[in-house]
């Protein structure tokens, strides 16, 4: 199966992902930095950045004229109304957001997010005409004790539940063991591979041509010195990059590697 599910050529995605980190001043030279880079790049990969939500004008402003596409990194699970605090998904649109990222770890563990709130995110994201690049990753302990495709099953699953088969075409998975984010520690390619493979096989057990399409991204301390050989491994279609991108020498380092 895993054989015919890699024969559809899927264009990589290099996505950065800053976290909350920046300021108006340093983003202004990050955002020069980069569209210098992508403007020099020798890759055929789609590159992204998703920035805290106040940011996304700037994005909007700098990046509206170049290949580069912005996204956020969170969205209500809601459409409108009384939710104070949080950011609709018809707002992301306004800014031209592509994509939304959601289900971070970092969001499941301090937010206590849900498989089925991470879910209904993905949805409004999709509702809204946005790509829900949903995340999902074992801590080490679930890893030690062989429940990582348990854990990463039922993180999917539940979003799997929620979307249509044409709402599936709209989604991007990234699978971030949560071990290796931010620690300097990664996944050897091989291991995430295995995991790759098990989510492709997971979709396609509910629709093999989506199967065959979708991007499923490698995050956790992806940087240019690794990044080549985990995105040559046949179903790692790209990155979700935290540290390395916030230089654009290392972020454009892997988007050159892919
Ligand atoms: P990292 O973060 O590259 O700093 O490990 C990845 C992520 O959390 O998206």
């Amino acid at each position: 199966m895993g054989q015919i599910l890699n024969q559809v050529k899927r264009r990589t995605l290099i996505a950065g992902n800053w976290k909350m980190n920046g300021s108006l001043a340093t983003n202004a030279q990050l955002l020069d930095d980069i569209v210098v880079a992508s403007s020099e790049a020798n890759s055929s990969s789609e590159v992204l950045v998703c920035a805290p939500f106040v940011y996304l004008s700037q994005l909007q402003e700098k990046l509206m004229s170049t290949e580069v596409r912005w996204g956020s990194q969170d969205v209500s699970s809601k459409k409108m109304g009384a939710y104070t605090g949080e950011v609709a998904a018809s707002m992301l649109s306004d800014f031209s957001c592509g994509y939304v990222i959601v289900g971070h770890s970092e969001r499941r563990a301090y937010h206590l997010e849900s498989n089925e709130l991470v879910a209904q995110k993905a949805l409004r994201a999709i509702e809204s005409g946005l790509t829900a690049i949903v995340c999902v990753g074992e801590t080490l302990e679930e890893r030690e004790s062989g429940q990582t495709n348990a854990i990463v099953s039922a993180q999917l699953k539940a979003v799997l539940e929620v979307l249509s088969d044409d709402d599936l075409n709209k989604i991007v998975v990234a699978y971030e063991p949560v071990w290796a984010i931010g620690t300097g520690k990664t996944a050897t390619p091989e291991m995430a591979q295995e995991v790759h493979a098990d989510l492709r096989a997971l979709i396609a057990a509910r629709n093999m041509v989506v199967a065959e399409k979708v991007r499923i991204l490698y995050g956790g301390s992806m940087k240019p010195d690794n990044a080549k050989e985990l995105l040559s491994m046949p179903d790692i279609d790209g990155g979700l990059i935290g540290g390395a991108s916030l230089k654009a020498v290392d972020f454009f380092a892997i988007v050159n590697a892919a």
